[in-house]
């Protein structure tokens, strides 16, 4: 059984400023699975609704955002859990860092400013499982910092102290200290420069492997998928557009957005220009009807103004939301 069933998930943020109100359909159809022990990226451009398939699943819903339809199931060794049904106290008491951690983009949201490292570790630890014995607990957090391969020090400094990329590495062994199911990082190394975001990555792959839990990375970052990700979907305008293992996404795309992206990816030595796409990004407060990349698709037919594509299943696990590669497998 998969560790995370989605089905047909919709979130909007309804708002209402001045008596109008607004709908933005940030997550409007989405179904997917992720298996145990594997590294499932999402890349789309910005926008198109990936931090808030997030929150959804991570159980961090806020108003304006709200669940209208859909089912986030998952199945973990110590119980299943209905993520839109169950409670926020019980989340918090039973699921959050232990059977899923949230690794975001800065950190900073997670490392209190004013506290060494060690403080915050004590912190979450205090509150999830409660700490019976300090010496033990100070040394079990020295041994986990050193596993994965960070200097101990850092627990004695306060996180302005570490570069971004030390910060970054802190959030994710704070992230693994109860070994969750589930770690989703969201643009975990878009603040990075292209060196340190490599060992960020390599630290991210290191635990996924050592400790065999599964890892939800989202970011638009194409090259970090190809470097990292077993599995890749595509959004677009919140929708999954194609969900395929990656060596798939990068060399046999199907979809006309993936291929869009794949062929814009930068080629070392590559001096042609390459083509933007023409028309801007849908807005979700009143997305194209039929297929939302219609405005934009170079091979938009008349059906796909008004019929939204179908999830079609090309192989095994390569999967295409497209009425043109639909007609062309029938
Ligand atoms: N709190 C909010 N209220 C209203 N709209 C929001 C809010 N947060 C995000 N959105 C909108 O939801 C859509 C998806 O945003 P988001 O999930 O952050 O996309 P991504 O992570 O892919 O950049 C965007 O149109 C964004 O403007
Ligand atoms: S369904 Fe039509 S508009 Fe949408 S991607 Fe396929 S061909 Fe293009
Ligand atoms: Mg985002």
């Amino acid at each position: 059984m998969a560790l995370l069933d989605v089905q047909d998930l919709r979130a909007y943020y309804r708002t209402e400023v001045y008596g109008i109100s607004r709908t933005v359909r940030a997550v409007d159809g989405v179904s997917f699975e992720l298996q145990r022990n594997e590294i499932y990226g999402v890349a789309g451009e910005s926008s198109c609704g990936k931090t808030t398939l997030i929150k959804v699943i991570s159980g961090t819903i806020k108003s304006p955002l709200k669940v209208e339809t859909g089912s986030v199931n998952y199945h973990f060794s110590s119980g299943d859990v209905d993520m839109v049904r169950t409670k926020a106290d019980d989340l918090r008491a039973n699921v959050r860092w232990k059977e899923i951690s949230y690794v975001m983009q800065g950190s900073m949201s997670v490392l209190n400013p004013v506290r060494r490292i060690m403080r915050t570790f004590e912190d979450i630890v205090g509150t999830h499982q409660g700490i019976p014995n300090r010496r033990e607990f100070v040394e079990a957090t020295r041994a986990h910092i050193n596993s994965l391969g960070l200097p101990p020090d850092v627990l004695n400094l306060f996180p302005h102290q570490l570069s971004g990329g030390m910060r970054q590495r802190v959030a994710i062994a704070l992230a693994t200290v109860f070994h969750p199911s589930l770690i989703i990082a969201d643009e975990p190394t878009t603040a990075l420069d292209v060196v340190v975001q490599r060992g960020v990555l390599q630290m991210l792959k290191e635990i996924q492997a050592a400790s065999g839990n599964t890892v939800l990375l989202v970011t638009h970052d194409l090259a970090v998928h190809a470097n990292v990700a077993d599995r890749v979907a595509i959004m677009y305008a919140g929708r999954i557009v194609e969900e395929a293992p990656t060596e798939i996404i990068f060399n046999q795309p199907s979809h006309p957005y993936t291929q869009h992206l794949i062929h814009s990816l930068p080629v070392i030595g590559d001096k042609s220009s390459k083509d933007a796409l023409s028309g801007a990004p849908p807005n979700l407060a009143n997305p194209p009807s039929g297929c939302r990349f219609h405005p934009r698709c170079p091979h938009a037919m008349d059906r796909c103004r008004t019929e939204v594509p179908e999830m079609i299943t090309l192989t095994d696990r390569h999967r295409v939301a497209c009425h043109l590669v639909e007609e062309g497998v029938s």
